[in-house]
């Protein structure tokens, strides 16, 4: 018999590079996180998830893997992660590492081989190179667009000293597309997949999980205006890996084709000759939810991120749609839905939350973005945003700093932006290094704890001095107090394997506003303000409160942008 560990699981993201650095180069490592592993024991989480931290030349930070089956030396050894894996184990945190299968980096041994060997040749075969078009091939091959900007081709110099071949790379020039046509490629994904696992990882997030197969013919594809396509205009909430048109017959050739299940059936028989409940997670950009759920089919992969619900604006309707529709898509094939408000890739929900003018994701903000929300009303929402999704049913992903309520950083400076969005649209779009400064530890000393001196890779704002873990530690009424006593009532009361019931159906004259979001979750009544005026809080004893409750004419009211958990 198996925990199934997973359907309940409060799971944290370690973005390495930035949670905690050991040797003082201004960059995390695998010693620095295992030195800090105290700490997120004490938040109470389950499980964490790395970024990744294989060899790399980091065009996006590590996302363009040279080596599946080697740290890279920024981040340390395969002894400094075996350390690393015990020790979260010996406290009960299970690991879970990040698997990106879509594309290699340009520096790995087989796309150098391609580069190296001629056209049509085996080499070039576990890749995607194509002739281009036009007279003498100087067109790309089709029109596709790369998701950080510009085309997603780019031509090769042959042996003979001509422009020659292109070859496909959905993101930056630097991460070639693999062919998961090519049996070579996906015997070499099995033999990554086993490595890890026999190193004795919980599990694989899996980076474009949507994307690996791409439609015969690599036919063109123009998206509709607006229609949050890579090629498209990007209108409110388009994510950086676009969601796909629920129109039938208007999906990108691109992404979320049939072919790609086949490989999670394949990877899911590996997984489970290995005792233990290993996972697979999949990142999965596809619209609807109810599309989502064909990755979490049974013999598929447990988990898939809920992008929708981290998509949804701080609004009571369209909060209560978006939980109804999780549970219902995730339910209907009986995986648990997961829930998501922060990652590497988004503005940080104490920032986007409350952001007053449009900001596509992935886009990021900068000094010239508008409707940047004073910090107090971000983190507010964002806490009371944090206490709800905490108190649903299913697995939750926390991401390394909300804990501490840290906003996205907006005034970095140009010329220490590193995302490839930033390089490939000219500064046009500021990309995602906001949400990925390093975190604050101690507030009095040099990079705030990080590291052992004052080197940063990302500039740290003097506000985070305040925001530092230690400053928050006990601290009654902290953004980490909040998380902590969170994820250990959610646990108490069983609340990730509980079944959420809508105050309105409860019938126990329940008068829920317009603007509040109301359940129960076993014996724990949820209720959070949307809204802009205070609301009458029903009675009964307050278990967690995102923020302090007021006085109301007929006793306490619940203020806006504030969750409450009170026993039902
Ligand atoms: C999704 C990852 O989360 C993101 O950071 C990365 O840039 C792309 N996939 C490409 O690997
Ligand atoms: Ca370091």
């Amino acid at each position: 018999m198996t925990s199934e560990w997973w359907r309940t699981a409060a799971i944290y993201q370690i973005y390495p590079r930035s949670f905690a650095d050991s040797n003082g180069d201004g960059i995390g490592d695998l010693p620095g996180v295992t030195a800090r592993l105290g700490s997120l024991q004490s938040l109470g989480i389950d499980a964490v998830w790395f970024s990744p931290f294989y060899t790399s030349p980091q065009k996006d930070a590590g996302y363009d893997v040279a080596d599946y089956c080697d740290i890279d030396p920024l981040f340390g050894t395969l002894a400094d992660f075996d350390a690393m894996l015990e020790e979260a184990h010996a406290r009960g945190i299970r690991v879970i590492v990040d698997l990106v299968p879509n594309h290699s980096s340009d520096r790995h041994v087989w796309f150098q081989a391609a580069l190296a060997a001629a056209p049509g040749s085996a080499e070039r075969a576990r890749y995607l190179f194509r002739d281009g078009k036009g007279a003498t091939g100087e067109l790309p091959p089709n029109n596709w667009e790369s998701v950080f900007g510009g085309p997603a081709w780019t031509r090769v110099v042959e042996a003979d000293g001509n422009l020659g071949q292109w070859y496909l790379h959905l993101f930056d020039s630097s991460q070639p597309d693999f062919d998961w046509h090519n049996e070579e490629v996906r015997e070499e994904f099995r033999r990554i997949l086993r490595f890890w696992l026999d190193r004795g990882v919980d599990g694989f997030r899996v980076d474009v999980a949507h994307g690996l197969v791409k439609a015969e013919g690599l036919p063109d594809w123009t998206a509709a205006e607006g229609a949050g396509s890579m090629g498209g205009a990007g209108g409110e909430g388009v994510p950086l890996e676009p969601e796909i048109s629920t129109e039938p017959g208007d999906a990108p050739p691109y992404w979320a084709q049939e072919g790609v299940h086949e490989i999670y059936r394949d990877w899911r028989k590996v997984l489970d000759e290995y005792p233990g409940d290993r996972i697979l997670a999949a990142e999965a950009w596809v619209d609807p939810l109810s599309k989502v759920a064909k990755w979490v089919r049974p013999d598929e992969m447990h988990q898939s991120f809920n992008f929708a619900y981290l998509e949804t604006p701080w609004k009571a309707a369209a909060l209560r749609k978006v939980i109804d529709d999780s549970l219902d898509a995730f339910g209907s094939v009986g995986a648990p839905s997961t829930w998501v408000l922060s990652n590497h890739d988004v503005v940080r929900h104490a920032t986007r939350l409350a952001v007053t003018a449009d900001n596509p994701q992935g886009h990021g903000l900068g000094p010239r973005s508008k409707g940047i929300p004073e910090y107090a009303t971000g983190v507010r929402r964002a806490r009371a945003a944090t206490a709800l999704m905490l108190a649903l049913p299913g697995s939750a992903y926390l991401y390394q700093g909300e804990e501490l309520g840290l906003p996205e950083v907006i005034d970095l400076p140009n010329d220490v932006r590193q995302d490839p969005t930033w390089f490939r649209t000219d500064g046009e779009r500021y990309g995602r290094d906001g949400c990925r400064v390093p975190i604050p530890w101690e507030g009095d000393v040099p990079s705030y704890g990080f590291g052992p001196s004052d080197a940063s890779w990302l500039p740290q704002p003097a506000q985070w001095a305040e925001l530092a873990r230690d400053k928050q530690e006990g601290v009654a009424g902290s953004t980490l107090s909040l998380y902590q006593a969170a994820l250990r009532l959610r646990r108490e009361h069983a609340l990730g394997s509980g079944t959420l019931v809508w105050a309105d159906a409860l019938g126990a004259g329940l008068d829920v506003p317009a603007d509040v979001v109301a359940f129960r979750n076993g014996d724990v009544l949820v209720v959070a303000n949307a809204g802009t005026a205070a609301v009458a809080l029903p009675a009964g004893e307050v278990l967690l409160a995102s923020n302090e409750l007021g006085a109301g004419a007929s006793g306490s009211s619940l203020p806006p942008d504030t969750t409450v958990w009170l026993r039902a």
